[in-house]
């Protein structure tokens, strides 16, 4: 950004042949390559009054707020939403788009982004792909449509889950292309919007366990992994060891996998094998032609290893357990203790099983990661059933963006103080305070769905 700005600048200021312009625009078509090779690809993304580049959003702060606040505005006058970046700029490339953005204009932003596109075709440049914003349009308008986005992302990936367990069972070695397909769109649509995919995970099929729990965990871990700074490359190769992170069972006996009572000895052994099946099963993916990288089988090695090793399969040498494994571990342990299954009748609440993981140094978990993880979900995640100071009821359904306010989820009522069902539900941001400053509700407890007689996926 600072690259882009100077060359801005010097453009503005000297002609083209000066040698602070050309030096100012080699320098940015320098870093911008050098970010392009090391990322994968480089993007450029306005979305309202933020910057991101790839998966970043990039922190603006009063030091350079007069940088990205001129850029901010000079791309939303040229209608600019995103500016993807090619392979191997030049300097010829780069000072045709930046006198172009810098130019002054009188016509409306649409018309000047059609005109730079078509001056850019003109001098046949290729390297810059210039899209308007993404359309927020009305909000309602585009909340339905990015959660219809996010349902038909999340029952593609359960439907190719399905697809590779069961043929893996039978012995079939699975397409990996396509399991890296699901990865993408679940990458992506994380990208786009954290929240519409992670409230998904709380509509849990029971029959289909052992595929939406790979979904499950596969979400979890790819929005942990970009809270943490993580690139899109490296949230794929997170995200498809999240996705395969239990494939090893099946090699394990079905009826074993399915049994309510307790496993015995011989039957233990076979469930704790999975770590080390599923590596053995990665390693024939490999006879493909497509490449699957080593850390996948290292995640299936360690998930349930601990950060203490105390966990199983037992280390052989000391080992570190590498940070996949500890993110894949966390989103694990969440929803496989969050999800309703046969031989579990008491269900915990999402909040308590965060605060358990928490606490509970026996978990074996990553502390920082952990906190982590519940600044995404919030101290509520999605899905919890709430009660209010004003004897209202509510179903948590979706964190609140801003961090300091991780107790406020957005919430919908779906009951009256007194009992009366609300319908249809009041959709509430707990985060804002009424005009006086005040809040209007606030969260006093948590409530088990059962005993209430509500079904939160209904509100979901
Ligand atoms: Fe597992
Ligand atoms: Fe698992």
């Amino acid at each position: 950004m600072v690259a882009f700005y100077a060359a801005l600048r010097s453009i503005k200021l000297y002609p083209l042949e000066h040698s602070t312009v050309q030096k100012t625009l080699g320098e940015l078509a320098q870093v911008a390559e050098l970010m392009r090779s090391e990322e994968g690809e480089l993007e450029f993304r306005i979305s309202g009054e933020f910057i991101f580049i790839n998966s970043t959003r990039l922190r603006l702060d009063l030091s350079n707020y007069a940088t990205f606040g001129h850029i901010l505005s000079l791309c939303k006058a040229a209608g600019i939403g995103t500016i993807h970046v090619g392979a191997r700029g030049t300097v010829r490339e780069w000072s045709l788009l930046l006198t172009l953005l810098g130019g002054e204009t009188k016509v409306s932003p649409d018309e000047r982004l059609a005109e730079i596109i078509s001056r850019l075709k003109q001098a046949a440049i290729e390297l810059f792909q210039l899209d308007p914003p993404m359309q927020a349009g009305t909000d309602q308008e585009f909340n339905e449509e990015a959660k219809a986005a996010a349902n038909r992302t999340y029952s593609q990936s359960v439907a190719v889950t399905k697809d590779v367990i069961n043929s893996v069972r039978i012995g079939k070695t699975p397409n990996i292309r396509k399991i890296k397909r699901v990865v993408q769109g679940i990458v992506d649509q994380v990208l786009n919007e954290e929240t519409s995919l992670i409230g998904l995970t709380a509509l849990r099929d029971y029959d289909e366990y052992t595929f939406t729990h790979s979904v499950n965990v596969c979400i979890f871990s790819v929005a942990l992994g970009r809270r943490l700074g993580m690139t899109k490359l490296q949230l794929y190769e997170l995200g498809l060891a999240a996705l395969m992170h239990d494939i090893g069972k099946s090699r394990v006996p079905l009826d074993l996998l399915q049994k309510t009572g307790d496993l015995t000895e011989e039957e233990w052994k076979w469930m704790a094998a999975h770590p080390w099946l599923g590596v053995l099963v990665l390693f024939q993916f490999r006879r493909q032609q497509e490449e699957l990288s080593y850390r996948a089988m290292t995640v299936c090695h360690e998930h349930h290893m601990k950060v203490d090793l105390t966990g199983y399969p037992k280390p052989i040498r000391p080992r570190q357990v590498s940070v996949l494994s500890k993110i894949v571990t966390i989103a694990d342990g969440y929803d496989a203790a969050t999800s309703r299954r046969v031989y579990r009748t008491e269900i915990l609440t999402p909040a308590s099983v965060l605060e358990e993981m928490r606490d509970n140094p026996r978990r074996g978990l990553d502390p920082v990661l952990v906190k982590a993880f519940i600044n995404l979900l919030g101290i509520y995640p999605t899905g919890t059933l709430v009660v209010l100071d004003t004897f209202e009821l509510g179903v948590v359904s979706a964190a609140n963006p801003n961090p300091d306010a991780l107790s406020r989820p957005i919430i919908k009522i779906i009951s009256d103080a007194q009992g009366n069902v609300t319908s249809p539900p009041l959709v509430v941001d707990l985060g804002i305070p009424e005009a006086n400053g005040e809040f209007a509700r606030t969260i006093i407890k948590t409530a088990d769905p059962e005993r209430y007689g509500v079904r939160v996926s209904d509100f979901l």
